[in-house]
């Protein structure tokens, strides 16, 4: 098996190949002097299964996972499986207005043409992988934030700042060994969010909230707030995929005492690799191919 990193997810194809004991593959991705991208893989892959790397955020690194496929593709491989650790447009799952697309079908219908399989990370909704043409894997860096939490920190809850990320609360609170709980979050627009004063036992509590993703980082500031008012000691933010669009890391530092995210997206805050996780999917997917 051979390992194609894209140039978005070096550090996560470099632990999932050292789990997988595969070999990363020499590749070149350049720029012409018009901005296109250019990409070639230097070595030969006749004969090998192929996993390709490709976080495909912000959208440059989407058209170098299309070429990506398709230069593995010219040569004369047995399987391509795609890896998406971060899953561009995954939010972009209904229409709002007519005239809209459903955006995470179009990026899933692109990606499953030239992949005979595919493994994605803490994808936003499951649901969307309804879209995926060809068997699909969705593992969870959740339990790795979990190990790394319980070995780097004294938590004593874990808090989701909305109902909806709950199965990744109960996840790291598992691996942790401590409750779990969840608030109640309000999207008032893209920016503003609004956390209700529900009442999670946070008194004195050192507490790491835990959620998908961090864009804008209204959520987890909210929440923050929300946490400290009711007299926790500590708040620390984990998250899978630090997107911190507009600045969000200051703003976060000013409230937060710790923040941690995965390498689904490398960043000043990536502590933890989803790279096991993958490789697990990795093995899981072959199993059905
Ligand atoms: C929403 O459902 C997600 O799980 C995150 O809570 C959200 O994407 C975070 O966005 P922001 O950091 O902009 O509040």
């Amino acid at each position: 098996m051979r390992i194609v990193a894209g140039s978005a997810s070096k550090h996560v194809a470099r632990f999932a190949a050292s789990y997988l004991g595969a070999r990363l593959s020499e590749v070149i991705v350049k720029r012409f002097p018009d901005d296109e991208c250019y990409v070639r893989i230097m070595d030969n892959l006749d004969g090998e299964d192929v996993v390709l790397v490709q976080t495909t955020y912000p959208d440059h690194n989407l058209v170098e996972a299309l070429l990506l496929q398709d230069a593995i593709r010219e040569f004369k491989i047995k399987k391509l499986i795609t890896v998406v650790p971060y899953m561009a447009y995954a939010r972009q799952d209904k229409k709002f207005h007519d005239g809209e697309p459903i955006s995470a079908r179009a990026m899933s219908q692109h990606l499953c043409l030239n992949s005979d399989g595919m493994v994605l990370v803490d994808v936003h909704d499951t649901a969307i992988t309804k879209h995926f043409r060809v068997p699909t894997v969705n593992v969870s860096a959740m339990p790795q934030i979990g190990e790394y939490l319980h070995k780097s920190a004294r938590v004593d809850l874990i808090v989701s700042p909305d109902d909806g990320a709950t199965e990744h609360a109960k996840k790291v609170a598992e691996v942790v060994g401590c409750n779990w709980s969840f608030l109640e979050k309000k999207r008032i627009d893209g920016n503003t969010v609004e956390i209700a004063p529900k009442h999670v036992g946070a008194k004195d509590r050192e507490i790491a909230i835990v959620d998908d993703i961090i864009a804008t980082g209204g959520t987890i500031l909210a929440a923050t707030k929300q946490l400290k008012l009711q007299g926790a000691k500590k708040v620390m933010a984990a998250c899978t995929h630090g997107l911190f669009t507009g600045g969000a890391i200051p703003k976060l530092r000013s409230v937060c005492d710790y923040i941690l995210s995965a390498d689904t997206i490398e960043n000043e805050t990536t502590i933890v690799s989803a790279g096991p996780e993958i490789a697990k999917g990795v093995q899981q997917l072959m199993t059905q191919l």
